[in-house]
């Protein structure tokens, strides 16, 4: 049918017909709001990168997070900063780390809240390498006990979902045997599966002073120029166990969301990352973009590509946008 007897424009009219009609409805089911645990009380550190973010101590996390459940977000996604690095990442599998202690009191105060948990060693480790170094080398199958436990010391914790970020080989297979192996068989695991090596994460790496302190993360973070990998990658950590994947940056990458929805039956998971949610705040600070328009259909649209699940800064500003 052509014009003039099909015209698109019929069911745009008004409001309530564009409603019947809208194919990609964003929900707050669908936001997981990532948060940033340091050391201390009455801490609440902004994060100059990113407007209206925050390095928390363990009280003020409880209230934003609380604030998140309250409005109807389902899930958080936790990174630490702690006091002390050293060359073996220590405090990320300690006992008492930041992330074991902040996850213990969410679970205390917010039981119903699902906590999911980082893994990687970065933010621990003197050199700000996801891994062990040996010499000027990423020493992959040195660092996968020590990504093993960490998961585990987290499941300890209270977590209720692991979420490996490092992109060493081998390491979804090596976490799932070490939670089994524990009585933690029912703990899933949020595999970071696509992970390119982006410039989109410079804020994270300030507000996490995670950045690596020598060379890139070239050597095991994915080429941007990659898709047909991203499958591959995607592939092996569901053979060896992932139970939900995902692609990271998402904006750049809403192709790489499309073309694993279309092959893989797994919920994925797509991280808004903090490069993403910078540029939105700059430019709507300077007056040359409304911000929250944009948030919302930056929303949209990695919805519409294929995300089950949207890590975002922007979870709180977007579930109240949704919610009035
Ligand atoms: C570290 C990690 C990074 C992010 C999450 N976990 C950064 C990196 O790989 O350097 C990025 C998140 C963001 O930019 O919002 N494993
Ligand atoms: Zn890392």
């Amino acid at each position: 049918m052509l014009f003039p007897d099909y015209r698109p424009r019929r069911l745009r009219q008004s409001e309530a017909m564009r409603r019947m009609i809208r194919e990609t409805i964003l929900t707050v089911n669908d936001l997981i709001l990532p948060l940033f645990a340091i050391d201390g009380k009455g801490v609440k550190n902004p994060i100059d990168s990113m407007p209206g973010q925050y390095q928390l101590s363990i009280d003020n996390l409880v209230k934003t997070a609380k604030t998140a459940y309250e409005l109807g977000i389902p899930a958080i996604m936790l990174f630490g900063i702690p006091e002390k690095k050293d060359p073996l990442a220590t405090q990320a599998y300690a006992k008492n780390g930041i992330v074991q202690k902040a996850t213990s009191e969410l679970k205390k105060q917010i039981p119903d809240l699902v906590v999911i948990t980082d893994v990687c060693l970065c933010q621990y480790t003197d050199h700000g390498h996801c891994g062990i170094v040996e010499g000027n080398i990423i020493d992959n199958d040195a660092t996968l006990d020590l990504l093993a436990r960490t998961a585990l010391s987290h499941a300890k914790a209270g977590a209720d979902m692991v979420a490996p970020s490092d992109m060493m080989d081998g390491r979804v297979a090596e976490i799932r045997d070490a939670l089994d192996e524990n009585n933690f068989s029912h703990v899933p695991i949020m595999s970071y599966a696509a992970k390119y090596c982006s410039a989109y994460y410079g804020p994270f790496r300030d507000a996490a002073h995670s950045a690596p302190k020598f060379g890139d993360r070239r050597t095991y973070q994915m080429d941007p120029a990659n898709a047909l990998e991203a499958i591959r990658e995607v592939t092996l950590d569901i053979e060896e166990g992932a139970d939900i994947i995902m692609v990271k940056p998402a904006l750049p990458y809403l192709d790489i969301i499309h073309r694993t929805r279309e092959e893989i039956d797994l919920p994925i998971a797509a991280y808004n990352v903090s490069g993403e949610y910078a540029m939105i705040k700059a430019a709507d600070k300077m007056g040359w973009l409304d911000g929250e328009k944009v948030m919302l259909e930056t929303l949209t649209a990695i919805k519409r590509a294929g995300a089950d699940m949207i890590l975002t800064y922007f979870a709180i500003e977007a579930a109240k946008a949704i919610n009035q």
